[in-house]
């Protein structure tokens, strides 16, 4: 039986030559059932008096993505005035946004920001010195304030570097800072009305649980004001074979648990908030690469594919694993990691992008040296399709290093087109903020 679907998004593999032939190579892909569905499994979670989820769309920020996601009823976590400005050009408003940001930006940023914050977005304190810069704005406008909190804890990061909630992290106001920054508020007579914790990305679901203990803990030490409890991002997803993917409800009806128990003990009924930007659409994303060169020496193999670092970083930034699906220029699927498949006649091959760097590669250990992969041979012209890049990958890649220009994206809807989303990057936009100046 010929193979012809393979990943989450069970994508046609006949459909990898088309979309080639239409918008050329590298190319992001993505999927709005998917994304659909990952929205309702998000919203369906088991909770106690309300929930709330926001998409973080530090993930993916690309206009068509962001409305997809609210108009299945998420609003959003922003990372920068920048992002919310950009939900806001895509018909999204400022009320159904949030800012967690490190920087509270001064001049006429800072202009603008009060206007975004009087138009509804909601301003979550970073740390104490946002707290002191924002608190009588704040007191101007009778604005209720969210807090992040370090929770001082080793969090859930899947790497140190996506762990938030360690000692080598400074984002939130730290635990140990929260009684000072609660009296400041108090004097104003500012409340916290919402308490936010996010301690990493895609770690182990039981951090997500003590998560829960420990921050219902300080809300009821510290904020007798809050009426919603958000439990950040972070649930993981399951790119490779193997993995284990958060469970949605299991989770929920842990924090269910453990927010009616708090009712219990403290009569407040507390809604609860979640800001995943993984979960969304990590998995409804591919990435296609034609290959260009193939070389076989006597230590490796090579595969050399149109693109790599350059609109993936993850592997060389946190030594990520995506799954390879190899699919032939006629269409036909080879094989594909996700789904564990081929397991005969397979070949080691050390896929590596077009950049001058030689962590360039969709897959590298710890020191940084290329992992093989282990895929049926493909011939120069086919394609190899990197699976699980719908997040943090368009929106967090070094774009344009050796001058690549940033590719298109397509989005396959639910009825089963396949529509642009984005233009590739012109050559003339790599160099338009450079000025002709004579030295
Ligand atoms: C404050 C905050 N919330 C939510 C997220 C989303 O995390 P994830 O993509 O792991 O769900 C992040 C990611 O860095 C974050 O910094």
């Amino acid at each position: 039986m010929t193979m012809q679907y393979f990943g989450p998004t069970k994508l046609d593999a006949a459909l990898i030559p088309e979309i080639a032939r239409k918008w050329g190579t590298p190319v992001y892909l993505h999927d709005q059932a998917y994304i659909e569905n990952s929205c309702d499994q998000l919203l369906n979670m088991p909770n106690a008096y309300g929930l709330h989820v926001r998409y973080a769309m530090k993930a993916n920020s690309d206009r068509t993505v962001l409305r997809v996601v609210t108009n299945k009823g998420l609003d959003l976590d922003c990372s920068s005035i920048n992002e919310a400005a950009r939900a806001f050009a895509a018909g999204i408003p400022y009320g159904r946004m949030m800012l967690t940001t490190q920087e509270v930006p001064a001049g006429e940023e800072r202009t603008e920001l009060e206007e975004m914050i009087r138009a509804g977005l909601k301003y979550n304190v970073c740390s104490m010195t946002q707290f002191q810069l924002i608190a009588d704005f704040a007191k101007s406008i009778n604005l209720d304030l969210s807090i992040r909190v370090h929770p001082g804890a080793t969090g859930g990061g899947e790497s140190a570097t996506r762990d938030t909630g360690s000692e080598y992290s400074c984002f939130g106001v730290h635990l140990n800072d929260v009684p000072k920054v609660k009296d400041m508020a108090d004097k104003l007579g500012l409340r916290f009305t919402q308490v936010h914790v996010h301690i990493g990305s895609g770690g182990d679901p039981e951090k997500w649980r003590e998560n829960i203990d420990r921050e219902l803990g300080f809300v009821r030490t510290y904020f007798p004001d809050a009426t919603t409890v958000s439990f950040g991002g972070g649930l993981k997803v399951a790119r490779m074979p193997g993995e284990k993917q958060a469970d949605i409800a299991s989770l929920g009806a842990y924090a269910k648990q453990r927010i009616e128990e708090f009712k219990a003990v403290t009569g407040r009924e507390l809604q609860m908030e979640i800001e995943p930007g993984t979960f969304v659409v990590a998995n409804s994303g591919h990435i296609v690469t034609r290959i260009i060169d193939k070389k076989l020496t006597n230590e490796l193999n090579f595969l050399i594919v149109d693109g790599g670092m350059e609109l993936l970083t993850r592997p060389l930034l946190y030594g990520s694993e995506h799954p390879i699906a190899i699919v032939r220029q006629d269409g036909t699927l080879l094989s594909s990691e996700y789904d564990q498949t081929p397991t005969a006649s397979l070949k080691s091959f050390g896929v590596v992008g077009r950049c001058c760097e030689s962590g360039d590669s969709v897959r590298l250990d710890n020191d940084g040296n290329i992992v093989p992969v282990m895929i049926a041979e493909p011939e120069i012209g086919d394609f190899v399709v990197i699976g699980g890049t719908g997040a943090y990958s368009e929106s967090m890649s070094p774009e344009n290093y050796n001058s690549h220009r940033k590719p298109g994206a397509v989005m396959k809807t639910r009825s089963g087109e396949l529509v642009l989303i984005r233009k590739k990057q012109s050559r003339e936009q790599i160099v338009q903020n450079e000025l002709d100046v004579k030295l």
